[in-house]
Protein backbone atom coordinates (compact mmCIF):
# COMPACT_ATOMS: atom_id res chain seq x y z
CA UNK A 1 0.00 0.00 0.00
CA UNK A 2 1.11 3.36 -0.77
CA UNK A 3 1.96 6.16 1.91
CA UNK A 4 -1.16 8.29 0.78
CA UNK A 5 -3.19 5.42 0.62
CA UNK A 6 -2.29 4.56 3.91
CA UNK A 7 -3.38 7.81 5.49
CA UNK A 8 -7.40 7.83 4.59
CA UNK A 9 -8.39 10.08 7.35
CA UNK A 10 -9.25 7.10 9.68
CA UNK A 11 -9.02 8.67 13.29
CA UNK A 12 -12.30 8.56 13.61
CA UNK A 13 -12.20 4.57 13.88
CA UNK A 14 -14.01 3.92 10.69
CA UNK A 15 -13.13 1.72 8.09
CA UNK A 16 -9.85 1.98 6.08
CA UNK A 17 -9.97 2.38 2.14
CA UNK A 18 -10.25 -0.41 0.62
CA UNK A 19 -6.80 -1.26 -1.19
CA UNK A 20 -7.97 -1.09 -5.10
CA UNK A 21 -4.68 1.12 -5.50
CA UNK A 22 -2.17 -0.99 -4.15
CA UNK A 23 -1.43 -2.92 -6.97
CA UNK A 24 1.74 -5.03 -5.74
CA UNK A 25 4.30 -3.89 -8.55
CA UNK A 26 4.58 -6.26 -11.95
CA UNK A 27 1.59 -7.68 -13.41
CA UNK A 28 1.74 -11.11 -11.71
CA UNK A 29 -0.20 -10.31 -8.58
CA UNK A 30 -3.17 -7.92 -7.33
CA UNK A 31 -5.44 -7.42 -5.03
CA UNK A 32 -9.13 -6.96 -4.89
CA UNK A 33 -11.30 -4.87 -3.59
CA UNK A 34 -11.82 -7.24 -0.44
CA UNK A 35 -8.47 -7.61 0.36
CA UNK A 36 -8.46 -11.31 -1.02
CA UNK A 37 -5.25 -11.79 -3.40
CA UNK A 38 -5.52 -12.97 -7.10
CA UNK A 39 -2.43 -14.35 -8.97
CA UNK A 40 -2.35 -13.91 -12.85
CA UNK A 41 -0.22 -16.50 -14.44
CA UNK A 42 1.67 -15.76 -17.37
CA UNK A 43 0.06 -18.72 -19.71
CA UNK A 44 -3.48 -17.18 -19.24
CA UNK A 45 -2.73 -13.30 -19.40
CA UNK A 46 0.81 -12.68 -21.06
CA UNK A 47 0.87 -11.65 -24.73
CA UNK A 48 4.21 -12.55 -26.25
CA UNK A 49 5.43 -8.68 -27.17
CA UNK A 50 5.08 -8.98 -30.84
CA UNK A 51 0.98 -9.54 -30.58
CA UNK A 52 0.65 -6.81 -28.24
CA UNK A 53 -1.11 -3.30 -30.11
CA UNK A 54 1.21 -0.81 -29.72
CA UNK A 55 -0.39 1.68 -26.93
CA UNK A 56 -2.40 4.35 -28.03
CA UNK A 57 -0.80 7.82 -27.34
CA UNK A 58 -2.97 9.49 -24.47
CA UNK A 59 -4.99 12.16 -25.84
CA UNK A 60 -4.93 14.57 -22.71
CA UNK A 61 -6.81 17.20 -24.50
CA UNK A 62 -9.29 14.68 -25.89
CA UNK A 63 -9.92 13.05 -22.64
CA UNK A 64 -11.09 16.61 -20.96
CA UNK A 65 -13.13 17.15 -24.01
CA UNK A 66 -15.55 13.96 -22.93
CA UNK A 67 -15.20 14.60 -20.06
CA UNK A 68 -16.64 17.84 -20.32
CA UNK A 69 -19.90 16.45 -22.09
CA UNK A 70 -20.57 15.44 -18.50
CA UNK A 71 -22.63 18.84 -17.27
CA UNK A 72 -21.95 19.50 -13.76
CA UNK A 73 -23.00 22.03 -10.81
CA UNK A 74 -20.08 24.57 -9.64
CA UNK A 75 -19.57 24.20 -5.99
CA UNK A 76 -16.54 25.97 -3.31
CA UNK A 77 -15.31 23.47 -0.92
CA UNK A 78 -13.98 25.05 1.91
CA UNK A 79 -12.03 24.39 5.31
CA UNK A 80 -9.36 25.69 7.37
CA UNK A 81 -5.75 25.05 8.15
CA UNK A 82 -4.43 24.22 11.20
CA UNK A 83 -3.54 27.72 11.72
CA UNK A 84 -7.38 28.11 11.22
CA UNK A 85 -6.36 30.15 8.31
CA UNK A 86 -9.54 29.62 5.63
CA UNK A 87 -8.51 27.43 2.84
CA UNK A 88 -10.86 26.18 -0.13
CA UNK A 89 -11.35 26.27 -3.76
CA UNK A 90 -13.45 25.96 -6.77
CA UNK A 91 -14.54 21.69 -7.71
CA UNK A 92 -17.12 20.57 -10.03
CA UNK A 93 -16.10 16.69 -8.77
CA UNK A 94 -18.38 17.12 -6.09
CA UNK A 95 -21.11 14.02 -6.09
CA UNK A 96 -23.47 12.44 -3.93
CA UNK A 97 -22.45 8.87 -2.63
CA UNK A 98 -24.68 7.36 -0.22
CA UNK A 99 -27.78 8.16 1.46
CA UNK A 100 -27.68 6.50 4.52
CA UNK A 101 -25.28 7.40 5.85
CA UNK A 102 -25.09 10.63 4.11
CA UNK A 103 -22.25 10.77 2.05
CA UNK A 104 -20.68 12.87 -0.33
CA UNK A 105 -17.21 12.89 -2.83
CA UNK A 106 -14.99 15.51 -4.85
CA UNK A 107 -11.40 15.27 -5.81
CA UNK A 108 -8.59 17.89 -5.24
CA UNK A 109 -5.54 18.14 -7.34
CA UNK A 110 -2.30 16.96 -5.86
CA UNK A 111 -0.67 20.05 -6.45
CA UNK A 112 -3.35 22.14 -5.16
CA UNK A 113 -2.32 24.64 -2.79
CA UNK A 114 -4.81 24.05 -0.46
CA UNK A 115 -3.79 19.99 -0.63
CA UNK A 116 -2.12 19.99 3.04
CA UNK A 117 -5.50 22.15 4.33
CA UNK A 118 -8.21 19.66 3.33
CA UNK A 119 -5.57 16.80 4.37
CA UNK A 120 -5.20 17.68 7.74
CA UNK A 121 -9.18 19.27 7.94
CA UNK A 122 -11.60 17.23 10.33
CA UNK A 123 -14.15 19.59 8.92
CA UNK A 124 -15.16 20.73 5.07
CA UNK A 125 -18.22 22.22 3.50
CA UNK A 126 -19.06 22.28 0.02
CA UNK A 127 -21.29 25.20 -1.68
CA UNK A 128 -23.89 24.31 -4.25
CA UNK A 129 -23.13 27.43 -6.37
CA UNK A 130 -26.56 29.43 -7.55
CA UNK A 131 -26.90 31.52 -11.12
CA UNK A 132 -24.81 34.59 -10.67
CA UNK A 133 -22.16 33.25 -8.79
CA UNK A 134 -20.00 32.59 -11.40
CA UNK A 135 -17.44 35.64 -10.20
CA UNK A 136 -16.93 33.74 -7.01
CA UNK A 137 -16.58 30.66 -8.94
CA UNK A 138 -14.00 32.25 -10.55
CA UNK A 139 -12.40 33.98 -7.77
CA UNK A 140 -12.02 30.16 -5.80
CA UNK A 141 -10.14 29.19 -9.28
CA UNK A 142 -7.50 30.92 -9.31
CA UNK A 143 -4.08 29.87 -7.28
CA UNK A 144 -2.19 33.39 -7.12
CA UNK A 145 -5.11 35.54 -5.12
CA UNK A 146 -6.49 35.88 -1.93
CA UNK A 147 -9.40 33.80 -2.42
CA UNK A 148 -11.53 35.23 0.78
CA UNK A 149 -10.93 38.35 -0.43
CA UNK A 150 -13.98 40.64 0.25
CA UNK A 151 -15.99 37.16 0.47
CA UNK A 152 -18.14 37.40 3.64
CA UNK A 153 -18.45 34.45 5.58
CA UNK A 154 -19.44 32.96 9.28
CA UNK A 155 -17.86 29.77 10.63
CA UNK A 156 -18.72 26.72 11.28
CA UNK A 157 -17.43 23.17 13.23
CA UNK A 158 -13.74 23.20 13.33
CA UNK A 159 -13.78 27.10 12.23
CA UNK A 160 -14.25 26.44 9.00
CA UNK A 161 -16.11 29.19 6.50
CA UNK A 162 -19.11 29.08 5.66
CA UNK A 163 -20.62 31.44 2.69
CA UNK A 164 -23.50 32.53 1.40
CA UNK A 165 -26.35 32.68 -1.76
CA UNK A 166 -25.25 29.17 -2.42
CA UNK A 167 -28.40 26.66 -3.81
CA UNK A 168 -27.61 24.24 -1.57
CA UNK A 169 -24.50 23.67 1.43
CA UNK A 170 -23.28 20.36 2.76
CA UNK A 171 -21.52 20.66 6.16
CA UNK A 172 -19.14 17.30 6.17
CA UNK A 173 -16.94 15.22 8.39
CA UNK A 174 -14.12 14.11 7.23
CA UNK A 175 -14.06 10.49 7.20
CA UNK A 176 -12.09 9.33 3.94
CA UNK A 177 -9.12 10.03 1.49
CA UNK A 178 -8.19 7.65 -1.44
CA UNK A 179 -5.78 7.42 -4.02
CA UNK A 180 -7.38 8.70 -7.45
CA UNK A 181 -4.26 9.32 -10.10
CA UNK A 182 -2.92 12.97 -9.76
CA UNK A 183 -5.95 13.93 -7.52
CA UNK A 184 -7.23 12.76 -3.79
CA UNK A 185 -10.52 11.72 -3.04
CA UNK A 186 -11.91 13.14 -0.11
CA UNK A 187 -15.07 11.23 1.12
CA UNK A 188 -17.26 13.47 4.38
CA UNK A 189 -20.05 12.21 6.07
CA UNK A 190 -22.67 14.96 5.65
CA UNK A 191 -23.78 16.53 9.31
CA UNK A 192 -25.80 19.31 8.74
CA UNK A 193 -27.34 20.06 4.89
CA UNK A 194 -29.21 23.52 3.82
CA UNK A 195 -30.78 23.96 0.37
CA UNK A 196 -31.83 27.49 -1.04
CA UNK A 197 -34.63 28.58 -3.29
CA UNK A 198 -32.41 29.29 -5.83
CA UNK A 199 -31.52 27.86 -9.28
CA UNK A 200 -27.70 26.19 -9.68
CA UNK A 201 -25.05 27.20 -11.72
CA UNK A 202 -24.26 24.88 -14.46
CA UNK A 203 -20.63 23.86 -15.75
CA UNK A 204 -20.36 22.25 -19.69
CA UNK A 205 -17.29 22.26 -21.75
CA UNK A 206 -15.24 24.94 -20.01
CA UNK A 207 -18.04 27.47 -19.52
CA UNK A 208 -20.96 28.12 -17.28
CA UNK A 209 -24.71 27.98 -18.37
CA UNK A 210 -27.86 27.84 -16.50
CA UNK A 211 -30.82 25.10 -15.85
CA UNK A 212 -33.30 24.97 -18.55
CA UNK A 213 -35.91 22.35 -19.09
CA UNK A 214 -36.02 20.52 -22.06
CA UNK A 215 -40.06 20.30 -22.02
CA UNK A 216 -42.54 22.21 -20.01
CA UNK A 217 -44.05 19.65 -17.69
CA UNK A 218 -47.44 17.86 -18.34
CA UNK A 219 -49.22 19.79 -15.95
CA UNK A 220 -48.53 23.04 -17.44
CA UNK A 221 -49.87 22.06 -20.85
CA UNK A 222 -53.11 21.73 -19.07
CA UNK A 223 -52.70 24.87 -17.82
CA UNK A 224 -51.65 26.47 -20.98
CA UNK A 225 -54.74 25.03 -22.66
CA UNK A 226 -56.78 26.48 -20.18
CA UNK A 227 -55.56 29.93 -20.48
CA UNK A 228 -55.77 29.09 -24.81
CA UNK A 229 -59.15 28.33 -24.19
CA UNK A 230 -60.37 31.68 -22.23
CA UNK A 231 -58.36 33.92 -24.70
CA UNK A 232 -60.61 31.87 -27.04
CA UNK A 233 -57.55 30.65 -29.26
CA UNK A 234 -58.52 27.31 -28.69
CA UNK A 235 -61.82 25.32 -28.28
CA UNK A 236 -62.70 21.97 -27.62
CA UNK A 237 -65.38 20.23 -29.92
CA UNK A 238 -66.85 16.73 -29.72
CA UNK A 239 -63.82 16.33 -26.98
CA UNK A 240 -61.37 17.46 -29.75
CA UNK A 241 -58.95 20.52 -28.78
CA UNK A 242 -58.80 22.53 -31.88
CA UNK A 243 -57.49 25.84 -32.80
CA UNK A 244 -60.77 28.83 -33.11
CA UNK A 245 -60.34 31.02 -36.00
CA UNK A 246 -58.60 33.49 -34.07
CA UNK A 247 -56.11 31.06 -32.85
CA UNK A 248 -55.57 29.82 -36.20
CA UNK A 249 -54.91 33.54 -37.88
CA UNK A 250 -52.28 33.69 -34.41
CA UNK A 251 -50.91 30.58 -34.96
CA UNK A 252 -49.94 30.94 -38.32
CA UNK A 253 -48.30 33.91 -37.94
CA UNK A 254 -46.25 33.19 -35.27
CA UNK A 255 -45.45 29.99 -37.34
CA UNK A 256 -44.54 32.11 -40.38
CA UNK A 257 -42.66 34.56 -37.95
CA UNK A 258 -40.22 31.87 -36.99
CA UNK A 259 -39.76 30.92 -40.63
CA UNK A 260 -38.85 34.27 -41.55
CA UNK A 261 -36.39 34.32 -38.86
CA UNK A 262 -34.60 31.06 -40.33
CA UNK A 263 -35.12 29.39 -36.53
CA UNK A 264 -35.52 25.87 -36.49
CA UNK A 265 -38.33 24.01 -34.60
CA UNK A 266 -35.92 23.11 -31.90
CA UNK A 267 -34.61 26.62 -31.93
CA UNK A 268 -38.02 27.97 -31.98
CA UNK A 269 -39.18 25.85 -29.24
CA UNK A 270 -36.17 26.63 -26.54
CA UNK A 271 -36.61 30.46 -27.63
CA UNK A 272 -40.59 29.67 -26.84
CA UNK A 273 -39.21 28.16 -23.29
CA UNK A 274 -36.60 30.89 -22.20
CA UNK A 275 -39.28 33.86 -22.72
CA UNK A 276 -41.69 31.81 -20.09
CA UNK A 277 -39.03 31.03 -17.79
CA UNK A 278 -38.00 35.35 -18.30
CA UNK A 279 -41.44 36.20 -18.15
CA UNK A 280 -42.56 33.78 -14.94
C1 LIG B 1 -15.72 24.95 -12.72
C2 LIG B 1 -14.42 24.50 -12.11
C3 LIG B 1 -14.34 23.27 -11.53
C4 LIG B 1 -13.15 22.83 -10.93
N1 LIG B 1 -13.10 21.62 -10.33
C5 LIG B 1 -11.99 21.22 -9.68
C6 LIG B 1 -11.97 20.00 -8.94
O1 LIG B 1 -12.96 19.28 -8.85
N2 LIG B 1 -10.82 19.65 -8.31
C7 LIG B 1 -9.69 20.44 -8.36
O2 LIG B 1 -8.68 20.07 -7.76
N3 LIG B 1 -9.68 21.61 -9.07
C8 LIG B 1 -10.81 22.01 -9.70
N4 LIG B 1 -10.83 23.20 -10.37
C9 LIG B 1 -9.61 24.01 -10.42
C10 LIG B 1 -9.34 24.74 -9.12
O3 LIG B 1 -10.44 25.50 -8.70
C11 LIG B 1 -8.15 25.65 -9.32
O4 LIG B 1 -7.06 24.90 -9.77
C12 LIG B 1 -7.76 26.41 -8.10
O5 LIG B 1 -6.81 27.38 -8.47
C13 LIG B 1 -7.15 25.53 -7.05
O6 LIG B 1 -6.67 26.40 -6.08
P1 LIG B 1 -5.59 25.92 -5.01
O7 LIG B 1 -4.45 25.34 -5.74
O8 LIG B 1 -5.28 27.17 -4.28
O9 LIG B 1 -6.30 24.92 -4.17
C14 LIG B 1 -12.01 23.66 -10.96
C15 LIG B 1 -12.09 24.91 -11.58
C16 LIG B 1 -13.28 25.33 -12.14
C17 LIG B 1 -13.37 26.69 -12.77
Amino acid sequence: MTERGRRAVSSKGVLSPPAFFALPAGPAAGRLLGGETYLLTDQVHAMPESAQPPAPEFDRRAFRAALGAFVTGVTIITTCDESGAPAGLTANSFNSVSLDPPMVLWSLALDSTSLDAFRQAKWWAVHVLAAGQEELSNQFARKDTQKFAGVTYTTGPGGIPLLEGFAARFVCRAAFEYEGGDHAIFLGAVEVFEQAPRAPLIYHQGRYGGVFPAAPPAADEAESVAALEQRGLVETVDGILRLTQEGRLVATGLVALAGNSGLTQHETSALRHLVARLAA
